[in-house]
């Protein structure tokens, strides 16, 4: 039977196994579980339960969406595994060329490709999620997270989290073009909301949005005439990009909790800051 795409796969999973729902939307499942420990990625995890090599309070399972609440006892090829992860969030420095995205057509490669190169073989073990994304010719800083709510917390329409970028652009903005960013146009699926706008230098704006539409800063310049020639995103939240191109740093938990305002939220599997 054909699956219906908006029933959550450990929704499915639990049913499948005639087992009581988890209470509450916040179940956690087991590879996803692993992939947030840092034992080891979620497509990997996936195989790893598949092929028989997980136990889950004693027993093989091989559901890889299978629930875990706090205090399940998880053991892969035999060794326990620790469930509760902190968050843990990189700044990564994107370089132009690569995709934000999980695999590129054209064979530049992805920026999960870039990040994983560059990680130590333990962090290796991580499901990182991109906190949102930029453009394939787009440059700066990039946000890496273990915590998938961390990325809702991030992207939400209504968290306004600000956003700075640095563009170079055709031609020379007037102060009236200026303005225009600053107080907000139209665009094709509505209006912006009031941005930080200012020029650097004659063909470069500075502009700061508290939302993320698609190629947003490049539709507001090429709507007040002038395109883009060169993106770069200087910061995110008061986290400011400080680490050369292709490389990363962890956030310090002030800069998780004030910097970008993410506050944890206790969840099945009993993770925490850590
Ligand atoms: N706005 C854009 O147009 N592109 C990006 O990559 C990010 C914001």
């Amino acid at each position: 039977m054909a699956r219906n795409p908006r029933t959550p796969r450990w929704l499915e999973a639990a049913r499948r196994r005639k087992e009581p729902v988890p209470e509450g939307s916040r179940a956690d499942w087991l590879a996803r579980a692993l992939g947030r420990a840092g034992v080891m990625p979620r497509a990997e995890a996936e195989q790893a339960i598949r092929e028989g090599r997980v136990e889950v309070d004693g027993r093989v399972e091989r559901e890889p969406f299978a629930p875990v609440h706090a205090g399940t006892v998880v053991r892969v090829d035999g060794q326990p595994c620790a469930l509760e992860a902190g968050t843990r969030v990189l700044l990564f420095h994107k370089p132009a060329g690569v995709v934000v995205a999980g695999s590129d057509p054209e064979g530049i490669g992805t920026v999960f490709e870039r990040l994983r190169a560059v990680l130590s073989p333990e962090l290796r073990g991580y499901e990182w999620y991109a906190v949102g994304r930029l453009d394939r010719d787009t440059t700066g800083l990039l946000l890496f997270t273990n915590e998938e709510r961390m990325v809702a917390h991030a992207t939400s329409p209504e968290t306004h989290v600000p956003k700075r970028y640095v563009a170079e652009v055709e031609g020379e903005p007037s102060e009236e073009a200026v303005r225009k960013l600053r107080e907000g146009l139209v665009l094709d699926d509505g209006p912006t909301r009031p941005a930080g706008a200012r020029l650097l230098a004659p063909s470069r704006v500075e502009l700061v949005l508290t939302e993320g539409r698609h190629h947003q800063v490049k539709r507001m310049l090429a709507a007040v005439g002038h395109p883009v020639r060169t993106l770069h995103r200087e910061a995110v939240g008061e986290v400011s990009l400080d680490v050369p191109e292709g490389s990363y740093r962890f956030l310090t938990e002030a800069e998780v909790h004030e910097g970008l305002q993410f506050r944890e939220i206790p969840s099945p599997s009993g993770r925490g800051s850590g």
